[in-house]
This record gives structure tokens, sequence and C-alpha cells, in this order.
């Protein structure tokens, strides 16, 4: 399998609950390595703008106030077929469905604040990574160059 990238995001649930370090711990030991990562305070207009596909649900405005509401953490991470392999640690979104073990059943409060973001495609990872780092950042950090 093909050595990849994807983005996640450490939610202003968890990262204002100090959870930041044991989650990407728990990434490290799934066989992710960091290549890219800060922090960040998203404004309104920020998350509007990184959650737009959902902009028609009956969730958005929530969405987007939960997500503005405090500093997150995204980050990019390279592993043999990322993007999968992400969402299968972190879990389903409701934590109440996420298996055991995983991210969100041992971090998240609920199915809007639940921890952790992935990307769900190659293509919405290269969007999303675009979103919050230059591509200056991402070759330099990265151990294979896919684009
Ligand atoms: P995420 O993986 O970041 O992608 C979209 C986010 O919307 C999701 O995680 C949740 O935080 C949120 N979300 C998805 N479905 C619902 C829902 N039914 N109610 C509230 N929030 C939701």
């Amino acid at each position: 399998m093909a050595v990849t990238h994807t983005l996640t995001i450490i939610k202003p649930d968890a990262f204002g609950a100090g959870k930041s370090g044991q989650i990407v711990a728990h990434l490290e030991q799934a066989g992710f390595r960091v290549v890219a990562a800060r922090v960040a305070r998203l404004t309104t207009e920020q998350a509007e703008g990184f959650y737009e596909v959902h902009k028609e649900r009956p969730f958005f405005r929530s969405l987007v106030a939960f997500m503005s509401s405090g500093p997150c953490m995204p980050l990019v991470l390279e592993r043999a077929d990322a993007v999968a392999e992400l969402r299968r640690v972190i879990g389903a979104t409701d934590p109440a469905e996420a298996a055991d073990g995983t991210v969100r059943r041992l971090y998240a409060e609920s199915k809007e604040r639940n921890a952790i973001h992935a990307s769900d495609s190659d293509e919405n990872a290269k969007r999303e990574s675009g979103f919050f780092f230059a591509e200056m950042e991402l070759i330099a950090n990265r151990q294979v160059n896919e684009r």
C-alpha cells in the first residue's frame, strides 16, 4: 500500500481538555508520522470555509460555532494508506458508535464535540492540508513526494 498523507484536526474540545499530547501519541503508535502541525484559533469565516461541504446541514451553524470556540491543532500525517487508516483509528463520527480503543471512543464527548477530524478522501486531504499549511512546509517534511 502506498505511503500517502491526510489532514487531521484535534478539535477545541480535546485540545482545550489537554488531550492533544495523548492523541498525537496514539496516532504515532498507530504508525503515523507528523509532517506538519500548528495550533490555530479559527475565525467564524475560516470554520465556515473549512466545512463548506456541510453548509446545508442542520448542524452547520453549531459546528462552526464549536470549531471557532477555542484553539485547535491541525496536523498533516503520513503513513501507508493514510486516509483510510486514520478514519479506522479515530472511529465513527458518534463516539457512542465508535469501536473500543478508537480516538473518538476514548476522548470524544458527542457527535459534534467529537475530539478529532480526519479527511475523507485523498482529494480532500490535499485541499484540507492546503487550508492550514503552505506547500513549502509540506514538501520539506514529507518522506515521500506524493502530490
Ligand atoms: P468531522 O469528521 O469533523 O466532519 C464534520 C463534522 O460535523 C463531524 O466531524 C462532527 O463534528 C459534525 N457532525 C456530523 N454529524 C453531526 C450531527 N448529526 N450533529 C452534530 N454534528 C455533527
